[in-house]
């Protein structure tokens, strides 16, 4: 099996929908998801002939980016795509000129901690009691990379 890189369309919002409330406790809207097309953000998908296995989207203002949204579908989860969608946003990131790497996580988010950890973001700052949870809420930890 050989997954092959392609930007999103909004075309592509179906399947988008579909990967995003399977992977995400918290999932985005489709209006959320819609918002991805617009000037500021880009965008980077893994796909299987015409099966949606993941993707990203980020925005740009200036030479930075913030990560806004990275997720593969379940069923193809613990296969090194996450970490692959990961480094072809580097890749996009550096072809566009950007340099200063920020995101957001949910504290509790040890998959994507250890993900962004072991790509080379560090924690910069934490946003107490940021997302909703079941519990009440819980801290988003702020990351930063410098490219
Ligand atoms: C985070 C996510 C994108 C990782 O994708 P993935 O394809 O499963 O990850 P990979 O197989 O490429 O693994 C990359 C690294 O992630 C970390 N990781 C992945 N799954 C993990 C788990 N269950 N527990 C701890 N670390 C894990 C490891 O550091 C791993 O590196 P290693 O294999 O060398 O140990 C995926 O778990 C996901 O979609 N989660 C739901 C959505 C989400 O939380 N997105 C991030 C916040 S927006």
């Amino acid at each position: 099996m050989q997954p092959e890189f392609r930007s999103l369309t909004p075309a592509d919002l179906d399947a988008m929908v579909v990967v995003e409330q399977a992977a995400h406790a918290h999932p985005w809207s489709r209006n959320l998801l819609a918002d991805a097309f617009g000037e500021r953000y880009f965008t980077g998908a893994l796909w299987h002939k015409n099966e949606l296995l993941g993707y990203f989207i980020a925005d740009r203002v200036l030479d930075e980016s913030t990560l806004m949204n990275i997720c593969v579908s379940p069923a193809w989860q613990g296969r090194g795509l996450g970490r692959r969608l990961l480094e072809h946003y580097f890749t996009q990131c550096r072809a566009l000129g950007l340099s200063l790497l920020w995101l957001e996580v949910r504290a509790s988010n040890r998959a994507a901690l250890a993900l962004y950890a072991s790509a080379g973001y560090q924690e910069s700052g934490r946003r107490r009691n940021y997302y909703p949870a079941l519990n009440g809420a819980e801290d988003a930890v702020l990351m930063q990379m410098a490219l």
